[in-house]
């Protein structure tokens, strides 16, 4: 396996929108439809579907970690930075599919996966900077992009400068990713999670 062969495989892994294809057969409706239009977990869960919603962040993450260890195995050589390169084509595929013409979603949960696989000590930072940013503020959004600029620092912080150097590149994808949230959170109007106008959205 070449690098390439590498990047192209993370990248059609990480383009697998699986909260369209389990929202469709599990007929909950059509993400673009609904809440946000986003294809991520965060709005699955505005189906009402929490299993969907659960199933969703684990497959979405599980895309990125995949990218990673298909990297260890198959190209060991290149080490970190093989398995920077392979995690970030899982996240770029995640947030540029092909399939929805480049449409794709946020790309948190990838982040998460493939942070976890890179080193877990930075996935366990990430989650947990994620998870008490999105309880303590209610939004999912905000969890996510704060949770996202953490895994950078903590790899700089936990010795890993290849690693804090690309994963500092994809939170400015996330970040970028989220313009519409970071408007919404300025003007006061992102909604918070299980509220009225969550539901509504
Ligand atoms: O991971 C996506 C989340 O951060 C925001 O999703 O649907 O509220 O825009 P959404």
């Amino acid at each position: 396996m070449t690098i390439i062969v590498l990047a192209l495989t993370g990248y059609l892994l990480g383009s697998i929108p699986f909260g369209i294809i389990l929202t469709r057969l599990f007929g909950a409706g059509d993400l673009r439809q609904i809440g946000s239009g986003n294809i991520g977990a965060t709005n699955v869960l505005r189906t009402g579907r929490k299993e969907l919603a659960a199933a969703t962040l684990i497959l979405d993450g599980a895309k990125g970690a995949v990218a990673v260890l298909l990297a260890r195995q198959f190209l060991p050589e290149l080490g970190q930075d093989g398995a920077m390169i392979a995690g970030a084509a899982a996240m770029i595929g995640h947030c540029y599919p092909v399939w929805l013409k480049f449409r794709g979603g946020k790309g948190v949960a990838t982040l998460l996966g493939l942070s976890l696989a890179l080193a877990w000590p930075i996935g366990v930072v990430f989650a947990v900077v994620w998870l008490a940013a999105a309880l303590l503020s209610r939004i999912s959004s905000l969890g996510g992009m704060v949770g996202a600029v953490s895994a950078p620092v903590a790899a700089l912080a936990l010795g890993y400068p290849v690693y804090a150097t690309g994963l500092a590149g994809l939170a400015v994808i996330v970040l970028w990713r989220h313009r519409e949230n970071i408007a919404r959170l300025r003007a006061g109007t992102e909604p918070r999670i299980g509220s009225k106008k969550d539901k509504a959205a």
